[in-house]
């Protein structure tokens, strides 16, 4: 590549100088957007529960010449949401871009879903992005900063999916308010928008991806096998560049190989 257009793309999409949070980045799509981040130049705040996971993210991201720490959060807990913005603004890293990457799945018979499931997956998968929302982007409106916020949401928030009614449901709502607060703080510079991943083999799903429903999906998938992590990057530096991705927002890019095209 040559000088000028290696300048070009750094203009673009490069981060250096910006942090950008990932909660969730402990898992398997959150750990693959905190590489891409870091590679760009992001300060990466790996958010999550497990310390471990996320310890191994930070030592992983810097070993490729990243920066980053970890930064421990539950999103089920406001507080600790809020502990969260407070650990990065202390130590010196204000957001610039926030991921909302958590989520939970299961598979039950709509017939048989517990109150508590129903109520345990809309409060992470939804309830995660309306709390994190309102703590990042009062936190920019306040300070007047702007911000990008990227939720990840599903293919399954566009078209039905079997067996997963409540995943579904939930994230078609992320779909939903991504589009509202876009039309809600554009004016204010804070970009939202969603990424709707396909089928990518990770921990909330290995449940659901029984044999049976590996072979649907494979033969539902015009690229005829699962997404890699890593394919979720250039959607990923898209969104968070205020340069790429400046008058985009309310906007979601589905990397799903083609599933949610194929009909027959
Ligand atoms: N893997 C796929 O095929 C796929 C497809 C579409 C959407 N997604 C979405 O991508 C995101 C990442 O999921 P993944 O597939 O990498 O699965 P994953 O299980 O590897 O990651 C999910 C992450 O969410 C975290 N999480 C769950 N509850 C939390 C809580 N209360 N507080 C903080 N963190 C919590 C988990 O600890 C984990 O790190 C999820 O929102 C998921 O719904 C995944």
């Amino acid at each position: 590549m040559s000088d000028k257009s290696a300048s070009y793309l750094q203009q673009l999409f490069g981060l250096d100088g910006k942090t950008a949070v990932v909660i969730g980045g402990t898992g398997v799509l959150g750990g693959a957007i905190c590489d891409c981040l870091a590679a760009a130049g992001a300060y990466v705040i790996v958010a999550g529960r497990s310390e471990d996971a996320g310890n191994a993210r930070v030592e992983a991201l810097k070993a490729a010449g990243g920066a980053g720490e970890f930064a421990a959060v539950d999103v089920s807990s406001r507080e600790s949401v809020q502990a969260l913005l407070d650990q990065c603004v202390a130590g010196g890293h204000a957001p610039d871009i926030l991921v909302n990457g958590a989520g939970v799945n299961a598979a039950t018979p709509f017939l048989d879903i517990p109150d508590e499931e129903w109520d345990r997956i809309f409060n992470i998968n939804l309830g995660s992005v309306r709390v994190a929302s309102q703590t990042f982007a009062k936190y920019w409106l306040d300070e007047k900063r702007q911000g990008s916020i990227i939720n990840i949401a599903s293919m399954s928030a566009l078209i039905p999916l079997s067996r997963v009614f409540t995943y579904s449901a939930s994230k078609a709502a992320v779909l939903n308010l991504t589009k509202n607060l876009a039309r809600e703080w554009a004016e204010q510079k804070i970009r939202v928008n969603a990424i709707s991943p396909g089928f990518f083999p990770a921990e909330q799903n290995k449940k659901v991806l029984t044999p049976d429903r590996v072979e649907s999906i494979m033969k539902h998938t015009p690229a005829n096998r699962f997404g890699e992590p890593q394919e979720l990057a250039g959607a990923v530096l898209l969104l968070a560049s205020d340069h790429a991705g400046s008058f985009i927002t309310g906007e979601n890019l589905v990397v799903d190989g083609g599933f949610s095209s194929m009909t027959i």
